[in-house]
Order: structure tokens, then C-alpha cells, then sequence
């Protein structure tokens, strides 16, 4: 069956009924293609929510894969609803942040509520569009919290991909619908048969749920908005509990801060309602021995996606309170608020992510340490999935040791930081969380476990102290094109994978599932594998405990002297090649002296690398002015002499740049 085909007479039809029915403007797509799709601006001014109780409020995600169309189905959603103008100009319009926009990635969930008329009657429709990439999948679990049903966008062209997957397990593990979509219709390359084949293979669906669309140009898109209040339940349905004149429950599922304004927590309301002069407290201020528990409710609205001031919020809605909160410490992601005197029982709240990546960021000048940690506490607010910990290096000064879901988030964090807060910052190299297991009694006694983290090259154990170390694992999943399968094989085989399991999802796709150290997969294990299969293959890991590994602590000596702050700890199978590295980067940036410098890398009393700075050279017979043959040498024996002294007691001095380059790279 040509399904792409019969959906294009299916859209004429809905779109032309609809025009009919709602007697709207007429839409025209702004690609200029013969699609009729309606608007309705309505400011939230003219919007008074307890209009809208939980049978006419529909909260659903959009997820999928990365660039497989969520950001540009939202814009046409945003259109259609009357929320924006349309305008050419619309490309990924919740896409705010100016890292979103650069790299054409979202990387931050973001709220929109939107009206729609449907047989007559007014929705409130409330949407969220999610990051695809896995680093920031926190985000989607999250925000599946506030919702009761998702969209699930497959691109037309690439199918089911890593990420598609993962991103539908956490719709599984939240308990709520699913309205499977394939987007990009319009793509010469679509194969919608072939696609809808993988949709029911992987989502156990039925062919005719699935709705198929372009983005893009319109196509069809309506009939998502329709599906989205036939067929996904509304917060009454999914809490079976959902009453505004209830106690005020409301869930905390997001926050950030603003200037002026202090911090905006999102927050779904499942009971009861939120209007501003509340008095608002929460369980976790409650649990805090401190004087301010408690807050006024200074402004409550929804998002549009700007924020728009409603008064109130009711059960089963979900929008945004300002109530003067200032740090993390206050909006606790996760967090149950109701009101002073009314306690609720408690959301169960988020589970804490784990890092997988570590970075220490230090400031580029001391005087900036202040700035720089005002700026991670207001960033960390809108992103509490990084961790932060105070750090202290001699090289480098004070900053902080950060934990990040991969590496893509520690660079997003990063060009955050110097967009939005203008905090340039000394970012070292990621490493991965180690462990070591303690043998000895003293030391489980001082760690108070036999179990010690292993985060920076300082903690790194005495030997005689361990039993065991261990190293974070991930399982990763690839899927990609059959003809690369031995392509793929032979990446994971040399960043040490082991096969768990390969199939075919078709006969031109493969899935292979790999278990993998997680330090062989942070750095380029992504761009290799795109490299590998032609930009077809789609990668996804997640946490696969702990396991059995041999570390090193290479220790870097300049004339025999260690420098503590160039000390790293590698994995077995790779201390010689970094420990070259390492050599040769100092060889470039450390300036000669006047004597020679030897550069070592050093596993406990093992040289395993080493390069030698040559001494700049001086013209020694300058002052001679002539002389014969026995002078001249009796200079040249002097002057050795005069290195080797300089060399047992000359300082080396290590220039910062020598230190960032070596801990940067
Ligand atoms: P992430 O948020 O980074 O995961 O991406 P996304 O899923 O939000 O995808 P986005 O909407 O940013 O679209 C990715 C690319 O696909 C953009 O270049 C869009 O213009 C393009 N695109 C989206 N939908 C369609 C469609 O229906 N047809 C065509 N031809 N291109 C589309």
C-alpha cells in the first residue's frame, strides 16, 4: 500500500472539513504547497483558564530522535493553534537559547500552551519539545512527568533510530500514550511502508494509528492535533484524581532563572489551584532547618511559549510560577508544592542522574572565581542534572569539578556559560568517575566504605591499599545500514566492546548492542562511528555499572622533579599513548632555559615516556675574541658544567598555558 499517497487526498480532506467546521483564516504554508491550515490567535489575555477543566486539557511531549523533526512539527503546531504568526522565518521558534540556534540542536525542553477548537469545543493543549540527543535525556524524562501522552516523530527517510528507541522506553517507564508519527513525507527519500514496517516491529502498533506528515510543509499536520484529543487522555483520565477544588499539589518538572525576576519554576498542577498572593511552601523546604520555608506567590501564567500572567493556574494544568526563590536550594526540581497549612503527600520526585563525564572548570583569572560561581549556580539551576563540587588546583586556582550526562552536554554547558553569562572558562579533559575497592582496614575505616571514587589523579589510591579497580561501563546500542555492519564491528572491537547481540531489523538494517568502557566511547566515539557508516549509523548508551579494569597514575617529572598538577590516571590500555602525548604537548609549550629539560611520564618508578627540551643556545665564545683551540674547549667543558649545576638546582618553571594545554586537550 502507498500509504504517503493515500494520506496526501486524506489531508486535502481534513484540512478542507476543518476549514468548514471552524470558519477560521484560511493557512497558507509558508513552502507555498496546497495545504489549508487555520489559525486562532488568542492572546492569553483573553484566555480565563477555568475554562478549560481537566477534560479539555491535553499535556503531551514531542520525542524523538535527534533532527528527526520535533522542533519543526512544534512551529507548525504553534501556526496551525494561532500561538505565532506564520512566517517562513519559523524554524525551530522554541529553540531560545543561542546555543540551540548555532547548533541546530535543542537542548533544553520548553513549554508551550496553545488553544484548539475541536467539534466545537476549546482545548487547552499543553506541549513540550525535548532534546533528542541521549546527553540530554534527563531533560525528556523530566518532562514526560508533566505529561499524559506523546508524540513520537520518525523521520520518513532514516526509520527507527537509537535515540527513537530509547526515547520511547521512557514513555514505557512513565506509563503514558503514545501517537506514533513519521515526518518528512516530502522527502524524496521518504519510505513511509518501510518505515511504518519498523514502527510496528519496535512500538507494537497498529499501521493505522500511525499518522504521517511533513513538518515542514504542513502536510497533514492538523490531523495531529486532532489525534492528540481523540486519542490521548486528558490529565482527569491519566491522574484519575484531578480536582481543582482540592488540595494544591503541584509537581515542580523544571526551572530556571531570570534576571530581575529570580528563579521561574514550571510546574504541572495536579490538585487543587495555584493563584498569585498564595502562600506556597514545598516538601522539600519543609525538610530544611531554615527560617524562609515559605513564599508569595508574586505572578502564576502559562507559556506561549513567552510566559503570559494568568492569575491562576488549575488542576491539570501546567504552566510557571514566580514566587521570589533566588538559588537551587529553593526550586528543587522534582519538588511537591502546596499550600502553608494544607500538606500533600509528595511526588516521588526525580531520580538524581548519575555523571558520566567529569570536567573541571577553573576561571581564566582568579578575580573572576566569584562571577564564575554565581553564573554555575544559575545555570545548574536551569540544568540539575550537572553536578558541581568546589576544587582547588596550584596551576589553575579554585574552580569547580563538574559531573555532565556526556560530552555534548559538557560542551553545551560550557558555551552556556559564555553566552548567557559571559564567564570564559579553563575547561580540562574529561575523564570518567573510576572506583577503587579498599583492601585495607585502616583505609575502609577512614573512607568509611571499602569503596573509594576516583575522580582526579589525587585521589588516586597507594597501591597496597586496593583490592580491585573499576571502571563505568555503558551498553550501546548502534543502528545502521547493513552494508557497514563490519565497519561498526570493528569500532566497537577496538574501543574494547563486547557483543552482546546483533539483528537485522530489516534486511537492509542492522541493531548491534555492545558493551562498552565508558571512557572508549566519551570522547569520539560518536563522530568515528558517523564516519564509519557514512553518517547512517545512530548510537545510544546508557549506564551499565561497574567493572573490572587496571588503572594508572602517570606521573609527569621535569628534571626529576613531579609536578602534581600534570598527574593523570588513564586506563591500561591507554597511559603509554597518552603519556606520549602528554610529553609532547609539554615539549611545545614549556619555553628552553638556559640548561636542558627532562621531560618524563612515569607509572610508579617506570619511565614510559619521555621527551628532552634542548637548552637555548648562547654564544659562549663571544667574549673570547679569538684564542686557540684549548681555550675554546676549556669554555665548552665550563659551560656544560655550568648546565648540569643549573639543571640540579635551575627551576623549571611551567608556564599556565603549558598546564592548560596539557590538562585541556
Ligand atoms: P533536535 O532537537 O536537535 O533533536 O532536532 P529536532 O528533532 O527538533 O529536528 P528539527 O525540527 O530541528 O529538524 C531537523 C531538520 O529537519 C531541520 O533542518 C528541519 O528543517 C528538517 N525537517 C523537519 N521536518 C521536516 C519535514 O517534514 N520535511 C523536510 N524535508 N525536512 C524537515
Amino acid at each position: 500500500m502507498n500509504l504517503s499517497r493515500s494520506l496526501f487526498v486524506a489531508v486535502a480532506e481534513v484540512n478542507l472539513v476543518g476549514y468548514a467546521r471552524n470558519g477560521r483564516n484560511l493557512y497558507r504554508s509558508v513552502q507555498q504547497i496546497p495545504v489549508r491550515l487555520l489559525s486562532s490567535k488568542k492572546t492569553s489575555k483573553q484566555i480565563d483558564l477555568s475554562n478549560f477543566p481537566p477534560d479539555k486539557i491535553r499535556n503531551f511531549g514531542i520525542i524523538a530522535h535527534v533532527d528527526h523533526g520535533k522542533s519543526t512539527l512544534a512551529d507548525r503546531l504553534l501556526e496551525i493553534t494561532g500561538a505565532i504568526e506564520a512566517s517562513a522565518s519559523n524554524k525551530q521558534v522554541l529553540d531560545k537559547l543561542q546555543v540551540e540556534k548555532e547548533r541546530g540542536i535543542t537542548v533544553k525542553a520548553q513549554t508551550a500552551s496553545i488553544t484548539y477548537y475541536h467539534k466545537g469545543e476549546e482545548y487547552l493543549l499543553n506541549l513540550i519539545d525535548t532534546p533528542g540527543h541521549v546527553d540530554f535525556s534527563y531533560e525528556v524524562s523530566r518532562s514526560l512527568a508533566a505529561c499524559q501522552g506523546v508524540l513520537l516523530v520518525v523521520d520518513a527517510s532514516q526509520g527507527v533510530e537509537a535515540q527513537t528507541l530509547s526515547n520511547f522506553y521512557l514513555t514505557m517507564d512513565a506509563g503514558i500514550d503514545v501517537i506514533p508519527i513519521i515526518n518528512k513525507i516530502d522527502l524524496k527519500t521518504a519510505n513511509v511502508d518501510a518505515v511504518c514496517q519498523e514502527m510496528e516491529k519496535f512500538f507494537d502498533i497498529d499501521r493505522k494509528d500511525i499518522i504521517a506528515i511533513s513538518a515542514k510543509t504542513g502536510i497533514n499536520v492538523e490531523s495531529v492535533l486532532e489525534a492528540i484529543i481523540d486519542r490521548l487522555p486528558s490529565p482527569k483520565q491519566h491522574l484519575k484524581c484531578c480536582n481543582s477544588s482540592g488540595p494544591l499539589k503541584a509537581l515542580v518538572f523544571d526551572s530556571c532563572y531570570e534576571n530581575y525576576k529570580g528563579v521561574n519554576a514550571n510546574i504541572a498542577v495536579t490538585s487543587g489551584k495555584i493563584k498569585t498572593g498564595d502562600q506556597i511552601t514545598s516538601h522539600f523546604l519543609q525538610s530544611l532547618p531554615r527560617s524562609k520555608t515559605t513564599y508569595e506567590v508574586k505572578d502564576v501564567g502559562i507559556l506561549e511559549p513567552d510566559f503570559h500572567s494568568t492569575g491562576v493556574l488549575y488542576a491539570g494544568q501546567v504552566g510557571c510560577v514566580y514566587c521570589g526563590m533566588k538559588t537551587t536550594a529553593e526550586a528543587r526540581i522534582g519538588d511537591t508544592f502546596h499550600h502553608v497549612g494544607t500538606p500533600v503527600e509528595a511526588f516521588e520526585g526525580f531520580k538524581s542522574m548519575k555523571p558520566m563525564v567529569l570536567g573541571t572548570m577553573y576561571p581564566n583569572d582568579q578575580s573572576e572565581y566569584i562571577n564564575l560561581k554565581k553564573s554555575i549556580d544559575k545555570l545548574t539551576l536551569n540544568d540539575s542534572s550537572v553536578t558541581v563540587h568546589n576544587c582547588n588546583c596550584p596551576a589553575l586556582g579554585a574552580g569547580f569539578r563538574l559531573g555532565f550526562l556526556g560530552l555534548l552536554h559538557l560542551d553545551v554547558f560550557k558555551q552556556r556559560l559564555e553566552q548567557e553569562y559571559d564567564a570564559t572558562v579553563i575547561c580540562t579533559t574529561p575523564t570518567v568517575p573510576y572506583k577503587a575497592i579498599l583492601s585495607s582496614p585502616a583505609q575502609i575505616k577512614k573512607h568509611g566504605s571499602d569503596e573509594m571514587t576516583i575522580s582526579t589523579a589525587g585521589d588516586f589510591p597507594d597501591l597496597s591499599w586496593i583490592k580491585t579497580f573499576l571502571q563505568p561501563m555503558v551498553t550501546g546500542t548502534v543502528m545502521a545500514p547493513a552494508k557497514y555492519l563490519e565497519a561498526v564491528i570493528d569500532l566497537c572491537e577496538r574501543r574494547n566492546g563486547v557483543e552482546q547481540s546483533l539483528s537485522y531489523i530489516n534486511d537492509n538494517r542492522v541493531i548491534v548492542v555492545y558493551r562498552l568502557p565508558l571512557d572508549e566511547i566519551i570522547v569520539d566515539f560518536y563522530d568515528k562511528l558517523k564516519s564509519v557508516t557514512s553518517g547512517y549509523g545512530s548510537f545510544d548508551y546508557e549506564d551499565a555499572e561497574y567493572e573490572e579494569t587496571n588503572l594508572a597514575k602517570v606521573d609527569i617529572l621535569l628534571n626529576g622533579k613531579i609536578v602534581p598538577e600534570l598527574s593523570s590516571v588513564f586506563n591500561e590500555s591507554k597511559y603509554q599513548r597518552m603519556a606520549r602525548q602528554i610529553c609532547e604537548r609539554l615539549k611545545e609549550t614549556i619555553p628552553p632555559q638556559l640548561f636542558p629539560i627532562n621531560i618524563q611520564a612515569v607509572v610508579g618508578s617506570k619511565v614510559i615516556a619521555k621527551s628532552l627540551i634542548k637548552p637555548y643556545k648562547r654564544d659562549i665564545f663571544q667574549k673570547l675574541g679569538g684564542g686557540d683551540m684549548t681555550r675554546k674547549m676549556k669554555l665548552v667543558r665550563k659551560h656544560k658544567d655550568e648546565e648540569k649545576r643549573l639543571r640540579m638546582i635551575g627551576k623549571v618553571t611551567v608556564p599556565r598555558n603549558a598546564f592548560v594545554k596539557v590538562l585541556q586537550e
